[in-house]
């Protein structure tokens, strides 16, 4: 069954709409489509969360609201959702929403250009968590900046919100059967195939449905978030299109566990791999709570990251360093590689026209083996890594067993430190082996100076990540180990 108009619910009322342009952003629609006005562009690149609305999907018949940069959001993605914008949040006569008071009462306002966008992602975390703490709100407004007020206020309006109103009595929460039962209605298992050439959108229900347009149409762009290729759209005028969009294809956002390894779908956002990821590898914690800023986690995709062969992306370091293998996909003909492998060169991936990533497969630890995983960035929050470096050690008497040691931004692509790890393999895990391997970083790598950091910053920065985690690993460094990530 195919369908060729794209349907959704804007707010309270059903939207149908037979012609779009492909590379058309959720923003661009809002503002000069709709005259929605309250969602603002600040950079048009996912950084500022000015245009933060709150997205509604049904997962396993359950609703949920999730922040997102309505810039980078392409309108081919947004099948089937609720969308959420700040126009829907006052009440009748206007009287003001707890969020918008809390933010009155305190001062969490001036020029207000950022206002809309901090009430969007102060909702969504007052949804789901009434009482946070400031952690939480400061976790929840990485991906949200403000250049007048400073965060106190703000932080001090999240803290507040509750006393202004309850979320059971909230209109998103309160009504949340009902409009479950609209999403339902609009689900109704057909392909969307809209537009023509250039413009044709295609969204399809399932993967065996995606295999087949994929290898027929290897000339289209797959999106999932578009937190990548919003920007390519935004920033590069480029025109991209057929597009295929992936984020609702049920079995790319299956997350399974075996005993011996995780199953992340491809197109599994990183706010939906966070619990799994972070039950399994709670040093990663840090790792994945830095990528981004809210509104891009919950974008995002693991697969996408790994997919787009980016030298500096942040999940491949850990994931080579684990032995993760990815699946890759052309009609019904499957391969599984190992991810280190995946990577040839600068922009040049083991995958063909037509080929996609279906499935990452993540080992779990198993006695003895340990895991850290350390980000560089100039910015704690919402900045891409200048280095990030993995490490994952299996230790016998003393003795490394086994080491993988992966980095981003030290060379063209996600790579292993293969000369320093066979300087070690074997010798007792020790200051003295450590400080011995180190020389064998310039075999291993000869970084760039670029806008992010200098060559010798990154040569540097690496050998002592690797003594860091010596430090962490045999406990002389527990307590630095928050500061080893920020
Ligand atoms: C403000 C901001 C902050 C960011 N911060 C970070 C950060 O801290 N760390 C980091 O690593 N990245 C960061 N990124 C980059 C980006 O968020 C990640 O690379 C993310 O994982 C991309 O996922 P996506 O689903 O949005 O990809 P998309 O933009 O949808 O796609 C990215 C690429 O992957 C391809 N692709 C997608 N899925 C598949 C598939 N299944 N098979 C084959 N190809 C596929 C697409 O065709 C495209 O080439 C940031 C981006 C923004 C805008
Ligand atoms: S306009 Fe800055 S994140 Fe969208
Ligand atoms: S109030 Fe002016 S940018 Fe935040």
């Amino acid at each position: 069954m195919t369908r060729s108009s794209l349907r959704f619910i804007l707010n309270a009322d059903d939207v149908t709409l037979n012609d779009v342009p492909a590379t058309r952003t959720l923003l661009d629609w809002l503002r000069l489509e709709q005259r929605l006005k309250g969602s603002k562009e600040g950079c048009a690149e996912g950084d500022c969360g000015a245009c933060t609305v709150l997205i509604g999907r049904l997962r396993d018949g359950v609703l949920r609201y999730q922040g997102v940069n309505a810039c980078i959001a392409l309108m081919g993605g947004l099948d089937g959702a609720h969308i959420v914008t700040i126009e829907h949040l006052s009440g009748p006569g206007g009287k003001l929403h707890p969020v918008q008071q809390a933010m009155v009462e305190t001062h969490g306002s001036q020029c207000g250009f950022c206002t809309p966008g901090i009430v969007m992602s102060l909702y969504a975390l007052w949804m789901e968590n009434p009482k946070p703490t400031q952690f939480d709100v400061e976790t929840a407004l990485q991906g949200n900046l403000c250049r007048c007020t400073g965060y106190s206020p703000i932080i001090k309006a999240a803290m507040q919100i509750s006393s202004h109103g309850e979320p059971g009595a909230d209109p998103l929460v309160a009504e949340r059967a009902a409009m479950t039962a609209r999403l339902e209605a609009l689900k109704d298992g057909a392909l969307l195939d809209m537009g023509a050439g250039r413009d044709r959108i295609l969204v399809p229900q399932s993967v065996d449905q995606l295999a087949a347009l994929y290898a027929a149409h290897p000339e289209a762009t797959l999106v999932r978030g578009g937190t990548d290729v919003g920007l390519w759209i935004t920033k590069f005028m480029r025109d991209i299109g057929p597009i295929i969009f992936i984020g609702e294809v049920p079995e790319l956002n299956r997350i399974t566990r075996t005993p011996d390894a995780l199953h992340l779908g491809a197109a599994v956002s990183y706010a939906d791999a966070r619990a799994p990821m972070v039950e399994l590898f709670p040093s990663l914690q840090p790792l994945w709570d830095r990528i981004g800023g809210a509104q891009v986690r919950n974008m995002g995709a693991v697969g996408a990251n790994i997919a787009n062969g980016s030298p500096i992306g942040d999940s491949p370091p850990p994931l080579i360093a684990l032995g993760a293998d990815i699946v890759l996909r052309h009609g019904d003909v499957r391969r599984r590689v190992k991810l280190e492998d995946f990577y040839i060169a600068y922009g040049k991936q083991d995958r063909q026209p037509g080929e996609f990533v279906e499935e990452v497969i993540v080992p779990t630890l198993k006695g003895g083996e340990q895991l850290a995983c350390y980000k560089i960035s100039k910015r704690r929050d919402e900045d891409i890594s200048s280095l990030c470096g993995a490490f994952w050690l299996k230790l016998d008497a003393g003795r490394v067993a086994d080491l993988r040691i992966a980095y981003g931004g030290m060379a063209a692509t996600p790579k292993r430190a293969r000369a320093v790890e066979q300087m070690l393999v074997g010798k007792v895990w020790s200051d003295a082996s450590i400080e011995a391997a180190l020389s064998a970083y310039a075999t291993d790598y000869q970084p760039l100076t670029d806008m992010r950091a200098s060559a010798e910053y990154r040569l540097v920065a690496a050998r002592n990540l690797l003594r860091r985690f010596h430090l962490d690993t045999t406990g002389d460094g527990s307590s630095l180990s928050r500061e080893a990530v920020a």
